[in-house]
């Protein structure tokens, strides 16, 4: 069964440091590798649920410099539908300065340029999709079209809360996904569970859970992989979700899938490069 999805989001170039400990705030830190990679939440989600097998539609934009092409050619390479991925003249394409720690904990700093160029009028060039899938690295507006989008054409509306952002109540009630980590749950709180849709909170080494209205009703423990580096994998986990929803998976199958998806992302290094193939999350499935 092919589903389709339809992602509304950011791509950027990553630009990244790993090897060395993260530093504080005002301290320089040396000997760490170098490595440039695809990424975005936007793009990484797209590219996860591709790699499962889903019809990908992007919606998104870069800007008409040297690293555009960099930013896109992962999507490009594994089909997913990058033709209303629109480029801003005069704009720069958006980067991200990651550092990954010898432990593979990282952290990221934006620097959005053309993402912030993402309308309400881009979304009308997304097909019928069976979710809409969107993140908080594009602005809100464009978000709200794309909610706007998923209830005119009957697709599950799914948002990644991240970065975690005031956004209009009026979304997070309209969305029947919400997908958050730890942090962003704490920043939303109450208004996550005040509302019919579902909730999919990410635990790391803790696994995941699936709430409605507040109550639980499906968890699953963490996959025991090496840790390489966590950069993307919240992204598998949401692209996953989607597709194992799209395809009609129980609540504690997708949950379970998705986290399998996840799993795997944090044993390679760099977002896109670490995101897995439908036969590796059905191989991980059966070994359990
Ligand atoms: O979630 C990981 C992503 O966040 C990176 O690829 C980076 O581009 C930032 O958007």
């Amino acid at each position: 069964m092919i589903v389709t999805i339809g992602v509304v989001g950011s791509v950027n170039l990553d630009l990244v440091a790993s090897g060395a400990p993260l530093p504080q705030a005002g301290e320089t830190v040396t000997g760490a590798r170098f490595a440039q990679h695809p990424g975005g939440k936007g793009a990484n989600q797209a590219l996860a649920a591709r790699r499962l097998g889903a019809d990908v539609h992007m919606i998104g934009c870069v800007g008409d410099d040297a690293l555009a092409e960099a930013a896109l050619a992962l999507l490009r390479r594994d089909g997913v539908d990058v033709s209303n991925v629109m480029s801003e003249l005069g704009t720069a394409t958006g980067v991200a300065l990651i550092a990954v720690s010898p432990d593979g904990e990282n952290q990221i700093t934006v620097a959005s340029g053309a993402n912030s160029r993402v309308g309400p009028s881009d979304v009308a060039g997304l097909p019928k999709c069976d979710v809409i899938l969107a993140q908080l690295e594009v602005p809100v507006t464009a978000v709200e079209a794309a909610s706007r989008a998923a209830m005119e054409t009957g697709a599950l509306m799914a948002i990644n809360l991240a970065p975690a952002i005031g956004v209009p109540p009026q979304l997070l009630k309209d969305a029947d996904l919400l997908i958050v980590n730890e942090i962003e749950a704490e920043f939303y709180g109450d208004a996550l569970h005040e509302r019919g849709g579902l909730v999919a909170l990410t635990l790391g080494g803790a696994g995941a859970a699936l709430f409605k209205m507040g109550k639980e009703i499906a968890r699953v423990p963490a996959f025991d992989v090496q840790v390489v580096d966590t950069t993307g994998a919240g992204d598998t986990f949401c692209g996953a979700l989607a597709v194992a929803l799209a395809e009609g998976q129980e609540p504690e199958q997708a949950l379970r899938f998705a986290s399998a998806a996840g799993a795997l992302a944090v044993t390679r290094a760099g977002a896109q490069p670490s995101l897995p193939t439908r036969e590796q999350v059905d191989a991980l499935l059966k070994e359990g």
